[in-house]
């Protein structure tokens, strides 16, 4: 048994990164300034959009998302229910209607034929999730989009730097947003960036994240700027910090970096894991290229004594910290009780939610920590075999 506790994630924060944000703070300029701008325009060629708008949130940037699509009231959003909360609560603060839609059985991400099923006259958007790091079927899904003429958002929280079909994930929907939260493969404490290949969509964003002001403080303040603002619709208070963005700067030039160290783990993983037979390992289709923000396994539990909670005590008291990704939504009280959803609605959602484990997957990680973890799956298997 491990001496000391592996916690489920670590940001992976260096010199470089303290460095960076004590030069901020002794700039003389703290908020949205140079560094964001600087950061934006690394983001943005890194993704390979022209338009990267950072905000403080992956949330703040699905809701500016929405707005610049022109979301309104009583309009419909295809959302996966295998989904954090952020997903769904932003559609509702349009008074617009997230429709939940099942997922794949086997990457858990958004089913294509369900959205396709899920269409009404009054949808006008979806917002597939690639989750855990693996990219949606966006083939399938770009294409109902452009029959139905919806807007496709992309809600790429998980996935940066994933791949699909050779392409970056974020540069298939009209809009993509990415979160840089403390859990995540680039983090900034508290972060999000828009990306979008639409000028005035960019334009929108940009003036929603800034009280709807149509010029920034920073070039107000600057000496080339000027005092004079309008505001052209109440917005919000969404900007990234400059402190923020001095850390996104070294993560990016850090991102390749942080991921083959992630994908290593994930290969330890998946050799060791997928010759048991009471856990089902994540899959990668051929087309992807995995981002490893998360590394759901599934427990066979038809072939366990133990629920999936008893095994995450048992992996707590062998000091392996872990998570469960995610409770889906239809099952949380809110949207049960709105919607009537019921538990079966969602079979695969369900069947998956009941036997999810996040195993501990991040750069900091060595790979006698990824042993370690497999060490004690398998100990505990070997020990609770129905
Ligand atoms: C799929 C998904 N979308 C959106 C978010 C919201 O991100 P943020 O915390 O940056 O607002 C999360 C956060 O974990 C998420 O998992």
């Amino acid at each position: 048994m491990r001496s000391e506790f592996l916690p489920f994630h670590i940001p992976s924060i260096g010199d470089e990164e303290v460095a960076e944000v004590i030069k901020v703070l002794r700039s003389g300029w703290l908020t949205t300034g140079p560094r964001v701008h600087d950061f934006e325009d690394a983001f943005a060629h890194y993704i390979g959009r022209p338009h990267a708008i950072a905000v403080n949130s992956c949330t703040a940037a699905l809701h500016l998302a929405l707005d610049a699509i022109g979301l309104s009231e009583n309009d419909e959003v295809l959302i996966p229910t295998m989904t954090f909360a952020a997903t769904a609560e932003v559609v509702l603060y349009f008074k617009a209607r997230p429709v939940l839609i099942d997922c794949e059985s086997d990457t858990l991400n958004i089913d294509p034929a369900g959205v396709e099923k899920a269409i009404t006259p009054r949808t006008r958007a979806v917002i597939p999730v690639h989750y855990a790091g693996h990219a949606c079927d966006m083939a399938r899904i770009a294409e109902i989009a452009r029959i139905h003429r919806l807007k496709l958002i992309e809600d790429a929280a998980h996935a940066l730097p994933a791949v699909y079909k050779r392409q970056m994930v974020g540069t298939f929907g009209d809009l993509a947003c990415f979160s840089f939260y403390a859990t995540k493969t680039l983090c900034t404490g508290e972060g999000g960036m828009v990306v979008t290949a639409n000028p005035e969509y960019a334009d929108n964003v940009r003036m929603m994240s800034l009280h709807g002001i149509t010029k920034d403080a920073w070039k107000r303040y600057s000496a080339e700027g000027s005092w004079y603002y309008e505001i052209s619709r109440p917005g919000f208070k969404y900007n990234m910090t400059d402190i923020a963005a001095a850390i996104g700067l070294v993560q990016l030039s850090k991102c390749d970096r942080m991921w083959r160290a992630r994908r290593r783990i994930a290969e330890i993983y998946n050799e060791a894991l997928r010759e048991l037979d009471q856990v089902l390992a994540p899959i990668t289709r051929g087309d992807v290229e995995h981002a490893w923000h998360l590394y759901p396994l599934r427990l066979d539990l038809q072939r366990l004594r133990i629920s999936r909670a008893e095994f995450i005590m048992m992996m707590r008291e062998q000091n392996i910290g872990t998570s469960v990704h995610f409770i889906p939504l239809h099952l949380h009280p809110f949207y049960r009780e709105k919607y009537q959803y019921q538990r079966q609605d969602f079979p695969n959602a369900v069947a998956a939610y009941e036997s999810l484990v996040s195993l501990p997957i991040y750069p900091a990680m060595t790979e006698g920590d990824a042993m370690d973890v497999v060490a004690v799956v398998r100990d505990i298997i070997r020990r609770n075999l129905r």
